[in-house]
């Protein structure tokens, strides 16, 4: 699935999202939690990024950040060239409709209140479409997902959890969004309906141009459908390449131990499994150096010492591990 170089639709440039943290009795600022730590990536046009990592890593502080719900500290998004973090006015309608999400299905997510017909016309009513053409719209969107018109009046939760997250999917539909942040969409639903809600994914993407940044923790899943994945680990982004390289060729430790974690990996048949140790550590007191090196069976004392940085191993692949080299060696 991979693709030649594209043109460029969304860029993070330094990106650091930090949460406040305080203590004592007057609640006072006494450090940061570093959720997104100085991550740089783009993502192309018309192409599906895969972001991979541990729950805790910042995948989803990521995605929020690109929503504008989480206010960065440092960095910027450019969304077709503009940083969306300093968007206000027109300019940021338009953002709010270009980019759109689709959240992992919970019970709490659809307002119980709402039948379909104004679950997927909320948005279009917020941006003043009036009746008809919002009811024209809503039939249409339907059947793109794959609902039937004769639901149109039932509420949320008369839905099963594939249908819901079809109903999620057509919200995010509604104002014909050009990208979308899709954070652990299938993650709650049974194997059989996962394939379905990835398939209807993909050919959305074929038949509206939809660019996604693909959240997931499950690695089968993200190789799926990725064109490009990148691994995070506590804030950092540490690997980045085509789909393809990453599961043949993963360079980083750390990616390697999260593939040979996937149940019946066929690709690390031959290489040694490897367990990952140990929780992973708190972003409140990163390790020095390496963030991974603390469960790193490769490290040495350079990884306390100095920061890897994320550097072109291979044209198109970045590993950020002072040992890439050697990692793919062992690996193989
Ligand atoms: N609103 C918040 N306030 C404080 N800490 C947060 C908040 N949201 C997330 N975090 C912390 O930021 C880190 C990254 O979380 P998250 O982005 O949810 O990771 P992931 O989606 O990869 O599981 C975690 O340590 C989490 O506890
Ligand atoms: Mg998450």
């Amino acid at each position: 699935m991979s693709r030649p170089e594209g043109e460029t639709l969304l860029e993070l440039r330094g990106l650091r999202t930090y949460f406040p943290l305080h203590s004592g009795p007057l609640r006072r600022l006494s450090g940061w939690l570093k959720a997104v730590d100085d991550v740089s990536f783009a993502i192309r046009r018309g192409e599906t990024f895969g972001l991979v990592g541990e729950s805790g890593c910042g995948k989803t502080t990521l995605g929020r950040s690109i929503l504008r719900l989480e206010r960065p500290q440092a960095g910027e998004i450019l969304f077709e060239g503009e940083d969306i973090l300093a968007a206000g006015g027109t300019r940021l309608t338009t953002i709010r409709r270009d980019i759109q999400a689709i959240f992992q299905d919970t019970h709490g997510s659809l307002d119980p209140r709402m039948n379909l017909r104004s679950l997927i016309g909320e948005g279009l009513a917020i941006q003043g479409v009036g009746r008809a053409e919002r009811d024209a719209r809503v039939e249409q969107l339907i059947e793109v997902v794959g609902l039937r018109r004769e639901h149109l009046d039932r509420y949320a939760h008369e839905f099963s959890g594939g249908q819901r997250q079809r109903i999620g999917i057509a919200r995010a539909l509604a104002t014909r969004p050009k990208f979308i942040v899709a954070d652990e969409p299938v993650s709650a639903l049974d194997l059989s309906v996962q394939s379905q809600v990835l398939n209807l994914l993909s050919d959305l993407q074929k038949e509206f141009g939809l660019t996604y940044l693909f959240i997931a923790h499950d690695l089968s899943v993200v190789e799926y459908l990725s064109d490009r994945v990148g691994v995070m680990y506590l804030g950092r982004l540490v690997e980045l390449a085509s789909a393809e390289d990453l599961y043949a060729d993963p360079r980083m430790p750390y990616t390697q131990a999260l593939l040979s974690a996937v149940p019946g990996s066929e690709r690390m048949t031959g290489r040694p499994r490897i367990l990952l140790t140990g929780d992973v550590p708190s972003p409140i007191t990163p390790p020095s150096g390496c963030p991974f090196r603390t469960r790193c069976w490769m490290a040495r004392d350079i990884c306390a010492s100095a920061r890897p940085e994320l550097r072109e191993v291979e044209p198109n692949h970045w590993a950020a591990c002072h040992f890439a080299d050697e990692a793919r060696a062992k690996a193989a």
